[in-house]
């Protein structure tokens, strides 16, 4: 039943753990694709920015050298010649001069009948023959173009690994210009412009980086809380699912009761009256028996006990099923204790028991019901005298509990209860006793339990017993 009831409970928040699973593993997914999405934009954006920059340089570039040196050379030589380290050094010259200042790696100038290149600013690359690929074959016919060779991944960011390299070339073709500076479609060669753009790129990597991070450190403070609160949920339903249980099993015990008190209400009733009349006949015989008979009349006598005994059982049944309205008044427990132990001090002494009192003279009185509570008392105590045949020692004792409460304690050291029996000693009619109805513990639970008390037992077999009675304050 527990666990029906718990399994329904927790399925909602079952729900939510899953969903909180899956909501971490989706953000974070879709936090790589953001991170992905945006640096891959920017890299664009770096990418045409750094392309535009890279062809304006080379119009400019173009520009300046046919004019300072094309021209003149031509004018002076008749041909251009770089091999000639005077026309190289001059062209070197006038491309340092605009490279100055600029964000350019370096410059190259290809030939336009075979790919090699003629002029560049570093110089190891002069006379290197098919140094341009595809890129320079479009600019021959007249098309900008770039590459971007680059090698970097999250990875770099790692401590110890690769630093980022990445480079854009950019080719445009070297176009021949008429008077002022027009541009013609003779192209003369191709310019190759490359740009260095590590720092650039470490930047959107980094940005990656941290976008992926700051993400992972929300969703993850995010879901812990998430967890935190579905576990805490998780303990509440439990705890509601477990008091669920035990109202309906107190629910059941009550609905036995019940039906088990107006069974026992019925029978005791029809027992009560051919009782009365059965012990009033005894009691007739009995003085017709010291007349007719003399000698005999302890045959009624035993007949009047008998039924007497027989009827104390009747009224402890109907007692035990009717049901209780306890009429509380503010009473000191001392007092009712004292004068219970009072009326027991002849089966004390009969069965050597001897009575010992810690009693809380400073107890504040309690909303008891006088006559209900001395039956809680009687019945306690002659429990106790029951566990100790043979003599013992009976200690009751009375304390404050918080604020108002009162604990009452009955200690004996008698045969002391089993962990099995302790289960059952409440329920109506168990008893271990040849002469008990097993009905003064399960009167006992009532009447505390009709008082908004509570009621605990301790026990060890052959070393005694401890009834607490917790009484709540007015
Ligand atoms: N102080 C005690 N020490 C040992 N066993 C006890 C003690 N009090 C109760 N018990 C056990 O609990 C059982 C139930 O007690 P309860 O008072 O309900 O019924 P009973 O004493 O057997 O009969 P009666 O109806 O006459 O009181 C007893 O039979 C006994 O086994
Ligand atoms: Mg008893």
């Amino acid at each position: 039943m527990v666990a029906e009831v718990s399994e329904v409970n927790l399925k909602p928040f079952r729900l939510v753990k899953f969903f909180s699973f899956t909501s971490l593993a989706v953000i974070l997914i879709s936090t790589l694709v953001l991170s992905w999405v945006i640096s891959n934009y920017t890299k664009d954006v770096l990418l045409e920015r750094s392309e535009a920059y890279a062809q304006v340089f080379a119009e400019n570039l173009n520009h300046q050298v046919f004019q300072q040196f094309v021209l003149p050379t031509v004018l002076r030589y008749g041909a251009i010649a770089l091999r000639y380290p005077r026309q190289f050094e001059r062209l070197d010259a006038i491309v340092r001069n605009i490279t100055h200042g600029m964000n350019i790696e370096s410059v190259s100038i290809y030939d336009s009948k075979e790919n090699v290149i003629s002029y560049s600013t570093v110089s190891q690359r002069v006379g290197k023959r098919d140094a341009g690929g595809d890129e320079y074959r479009r600019a021959l016919q007249g098309e900008n173009n770039s590459v971007m060779i680059s090698d970097s991944s999250l990875l770099n960011l790692l401590p110890g690994s690769e630093p980022i390299s990445c480079k854009l070339i950019t080719y445009v073709p070297f176009r021949q210009e008429r008077a002022l500076s027009q541009s013609t479609d003779v192209i003369m060669g191709v310019i190759e412009v490359e740009q260095v753009l590590s720092a650039d790129l470490l930047a959107i990597i980094r940005l990656q980086g941290i976008i992926i991070v700051t993400s992972v450190l929300i969703m993850g403070s995010l879901f812990i809380v998430l967890q935190f609160i579905v576990a805490r949920a998780d303990r509440i339903i439990e705890a509601r699912a477990a008091e669920r249980h035990r109202l309906e099993k107190k629910l059941h015990h009550a609905e036995r009761l019940a039906s088990l008190g107006k069974m026992i209400t019925s029978v005791s009733h029809e027992i009560k009256n051919p009782l009365g009349i059965v012990k009033s006949t005894a009691e007739i015989l009995e003085k017709r028996l010291i007349r007719v008979a003399p000698g005999n009349e302890h045959l009624a006598t035993i007949v009047i006990e008998e039924t007497g005994r027989l009827d104390n059982i009747v009224r402890e049944f109907l007692d035990f099923a009717r049901p209780l309205e306890p009429k509380k008044d503010l009473l000191l427990v001392n007092k009712g204790l004292i004068k219970a132990i009072r009326f027991m001090a002849p089966e004390f002494e009969k069965y050597k028991v001897r009575v010992d009192m810690d009693l809380d003279e400073a107890l504040d009185p309690v909303p008891l019901d006088e006559n209900l509570i001395y039956r809680v008392y009687l019945n306690i105590l002659v429990n106790g005298v029951q566990a100790m045949p043979d003599g013992g020692r009976l200690l009751v004792r009375t304390a404050r509990d918080g604020d108002n409460a009162v604990i009452v304690e009955f200690s004996d050291d008698g045969i002391g209860i089993s962990e099995e029996k302790l289960q059952q000693i409440f329920i109506p009619f168990y008893t271990d006793k040849s002469r008990g109805t097993g009905l003064g513990l399960a009167i006992v639970k009532n009447i505390i339990d009709s008082h908004g008390g509570e009621m605990q037992v301790e026990s060890r077999e052959g070393a005694g017993t401890t009834f607490r009675l917790i009484l709540p304050g007015a």
